[in-house]
């Protein structure tokens, strides 16, 4: 396995934004040694019914920065989310910071270029974005090294970001009681989603781990924080030291029974393009529907 250059005596704050229409936990991450941030997942609202689009969610991760005096150097996306839409040319607008994503996010581009027959105009470059993550490629926030470890499975281009001694898990880990993300989508492998989780597991026991998502399993309240010493003993899909085999007949079986979310049509469209909505002819925003096309 790659070395990755975890330093767990670097303590970043943290600060958690849940989303409770998508179910989406966004974070602003501080370098404690300066006024450096940066934001993780942030949400773009949308009412899709009405295709309307508006900004509640992120103002509030703006008015937060503003009110601290903070800078924010990055703007990062774990994966190409599918459940909800990313607010990040909004938010770089207004802060600026540079929009990152992993490298893979070309394969995930070429795959749903062709879903929703995209012309030539629609780059498969990634270059909607300001930087390309590799596995192992390492960052800074301020004075924070930071590193993204590729965790492919969810979706190919799915990044976990090690910022010290936290980490944004993106899809691949829940909380132990809501167990893993799917491995359906188009690109994903229950197989290799497996094999990404004992990269994250292998990180340190004491290593903070911040979900992406949290669902309220049995009726508990939202949580978004655990460990991997947590995870490793308690995680219903993966702890306890489940097998490849037992994980991927569980996951392709649960899978099989899961609905499409609600917001993968737009979210697709727009956060394969660095969170920019799509235009027509004219220059209008607009979003497709591909009819049995997913
Ligand atoms: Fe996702």
């Amino acid at each position: 396995m790659t070395d990755y250059p975890v330093s767990m005596e670097t303590h970043p704050q943290v600060q958690a934004f849940f989303d409770e229409a998508t179910n989406t936990i966004s974070y602003i991450v501080k370098d404690p040694t300066s006024t450096a941030c940066a934001i993780i997942d942030s949400v773009m609202d949308i009412d899709y019914a009405a295709g309307r689009i508006t900004f509640d969610h992120a103002d509030e991760l703006i008015r937060c920065i503003k009110d601290q005096g903070l800078t924010l150097e990055w703007i990062i996306e774990t994966h190409v989310h599918a459940d909800h839409l990313s607010a990040a040319p909004y938010i770089q607008q207004e802060l600026g910071g540079k929009i990152g994503v992993g490298s893979k996010i070309t394969v995930v581009q070429d795959t749903f270029g062709k879903v929703f027959n995209e012309g030539t105009e629609f780059q498969r470059d990634g270059s909607q974005f300001d930087a390309l993550f590799g596995d192992g490629d390492t960052y800074n926030i301020g004075n924070l090294q930071a590193f993204a470890m590729s965790t492919p499975g969810h979706t190919p281009a799915c990044m976990v970001h090690v910022i010290g001694n936290a980490s944004f898990v993106g899809d691949t880990l829940f909380m132990p009681d809501g167990g893993s993300a799917r491995a359906d989508f188009p690109g994903g492998d229950a197989g290799v989603l497996y094999d990404s989780i004992q990269k994250v597991l292998s990180l340190p026991d004491q290593m903070r781990l911040f979900m992406c998502h949290d669902y309220g399993p049995n009726g508990r309240d939202i949580a978004w924080e655990t460990t991997v010493a947590e995870e490793k003993a308690h995680n219903i899909h993966v702890g306890g030291g489940k097998t490849k085999e037992e994980f991927v007949k569980y996951r392709t079986e649960r899978d099989a029974q899961l609905s499409m979310p609600k917001l993968i049509i737009p979210s697709l469209q727009v956060n394969m393009r660095a969170g920019e909505v799509p235009k027509d002819h004219d220059g209008n925003p607009m979003l497709k529907v591909p009819v049995n096309g997913l």
